[in-house]
């Protein structure tokens, strides 16, 4: 009998995505069912899922979900894609424009974590393993341990916390315990679920789960410390032993530019020539000088405090009198939206600020850069650095998280190495770097060197696959 597994997730690619979160639900489970395990997904059902992709969306039926005194209804919904895919779907609580960032988002994802449970009985489907993902479905490791587990269909439910970012843990005033139908005076302790006095999601997923994991392994030892724990680093060291790190990875069929069409001219390691076409077109399409010897440095990222974004800002004037051009790509923060929109109209043959988010951009940007730019102050994994790599783009990047497993400073004497580190969090560690880059650049077989060693570098997800299979394994057999 073949292991099965429901993946609960608040974003899903390519039909609901904010972040890195919405690629990894959408590739894992793929390479998961190509290992034999029967894989579902689930995830809410937002108004603002593009209509493309509703297109082969079946209505399957609804049932009531209570929180409390409130009683909503759960319409279950199946959508076209390889792995079978379901959304619950209640207009009241996602028929809105955005995915989060709403008063009301604790009841909002109580509720879709109470359905994500429920509806398994609607759709015949009894998982061995529900794999949780961040602090939106949190809560289901809590109510599978301590409530539903009582009833015989859900008992033999095990759960996997993934933790995607640390930093959102979903902290709800202390009433959210009683909409959720969770006792205070049982709950609302230090050990359970009270953090600072407020409720905290998140803690539900560390505490109640049978096994935890994070995305890379630097990241898991990383977050055991005040300094990445964000207030949880005591909850992770009490479950170390249930605490693994696997590395994400990416969907090189979505990401591979022999074949991309989204992308100018296609390439590959054995022949690179289409990337300098790409350049070129990037270059002229984001109304930039066409120059083949200028370096193109670019970066595709949420414009918010974790990025170190604020180390660019710091670095820009130094950095832009140098031949050099600065591509970004993102939204995120308003100062800093804005600060790049002001660099872009201080220096208009220098800069070009994107402040968007557009997929074939993106794949035009990371296809057409030469280097690409993530100074993370912390990086759970980052898929950036990857995404940037299979298209030959070098990354240079802070060595934290899952950017340390990920890319490896070159080194001249060697020439091994994908990308160009630096540690400390400081503009003259990132303008180091960069500039170790730059010398690297203008010495061309050494440059074609760096740049084979990126495009080489394999991060697919069948190993990590193996990996949560082992975790999965491992449970279910407690
Ligand atoms: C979050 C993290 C990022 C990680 C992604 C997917 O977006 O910030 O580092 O790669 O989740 O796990």
């Amino acid at each position: 009998m073949s292991l099965k597994v429901l993946i609960v997730s608040s974003e899903v690619a390519p039909f609901a995505k904010s972040g890195g979160l919405g690629d990894v639900v959408g590739s894992l489970p793929k390479a998961l069912q190509e290992k034999g395990v029967d894989v579902r997904i689930v995830f809410p059902k937002y108004r603002t899922i593009k209509n493309q992709f509703l297109n082969g969306c079946q209505y399957l039926s609804s049932f009531d979900v209570t929180l409390d005194w409130r009683k909503q209804k759960a319409d279950i919904f199946t959508l076209n894609n390889s792995v079978p895919t379901y959304m619950i779907g209640n207009d009241y609580y996602f028929g809105r424009a955005g995915f989060y960032g709403y008063e009301d988002d604790n009841e909002r994802f109580a509720f879709f974590s109470k359905a994500a449970i429920e509806f398994l009985d609607y759709i015949d489907f009894i998982p061995d393993v529900i794999h949780c993902n961040d602090w939106q479905s949190a809560p289901i490791c809590l109510y599978i341990k301590d409530r539903y587990s009582k009833i015989k269909y859900f008992s033999n439910i095990k759960t996997l916390f993934t933790i995607h970012n640390l930093q959102y843990q979903g902290i709800f005033q202390k009433e959210t315990l009683s909409m959720m139908e969770l006792d205070e005076n049982y709950y609302f302790t230090n050990d359970k679920l009270e953090f600072y006095n407020c409720v905290n999601f998140m803690k539900a997923g560390l505490l109640y789960s049978d096994a935890i994991s994070t995305v890379s392994k630097t990241y898991a030892n990383e977050i055991q410390t005040p300094q990445y724990g964000y207030g949880l680093d005591g909850c992770l060291r009490c479950r170390n032993k249930d605490l693994y790190g696997i590395v994400n990875g990416i969907d090189y069929e979505q990401n591979n530019p022999a074949n991309s069409k989204k992308i100018y001219a296609n390439f590959s390691p054995n022949n690179m020539s289409g990337k300098a076409i790409n350049k070129r077109e990037l270059q002229k399409e984001l109304g930039l000088p066409q120059n083949e010897n200028t370096p193109v440095i670019s970066v595709i990222s949420r414009l918010v405090d974790q990025k170190g974004i604020d180390l660019i800002l710091q670095a820009t004037h130094e950095l832009l009198n140098k031949d050099i051009q600065l591509v970004v790509l993102g939204t995120g923060d308003y100062h800093y939206e804005n600060a790049f929109k002001h660099l872009d109209y201080i220096y208009k043959d220098k800069v070009s600020a994107n402040i968007l988010f557009d997929d074939t951009l993106a794949q035009k940007i990371y296809a057409g850069s030469d280097m690409f730019l993530m100074p993370s102050l912390f990086e759970p994994c980052g898929l950036g650095q990857l995404f940037s790599m299979s298209y030959g783009t070098v990354p240079i990047t802070r060595t934290t998280g899952g950017l340390v497993d990920t890319v490896q400073h070159f080194n001249k004497e060697t020439t091994k190495g994908n990308g160009f580190q630096f540690q400390d969090y400081d503009a003259n560690g990132l303008m180091w770097a960069i500039n170790q880059a730059l010398e690297v650049y203008y010495d061309k077989p050494l440059w074609e060197k760096v740049v084979q060693n990126a495009i080489n570098t394999n991060f697919s997800w069948a190993n990590s696959a193996d990996e949560y299979i082992k975790i999965y394994k491992k449970i279910t057999s407690k």
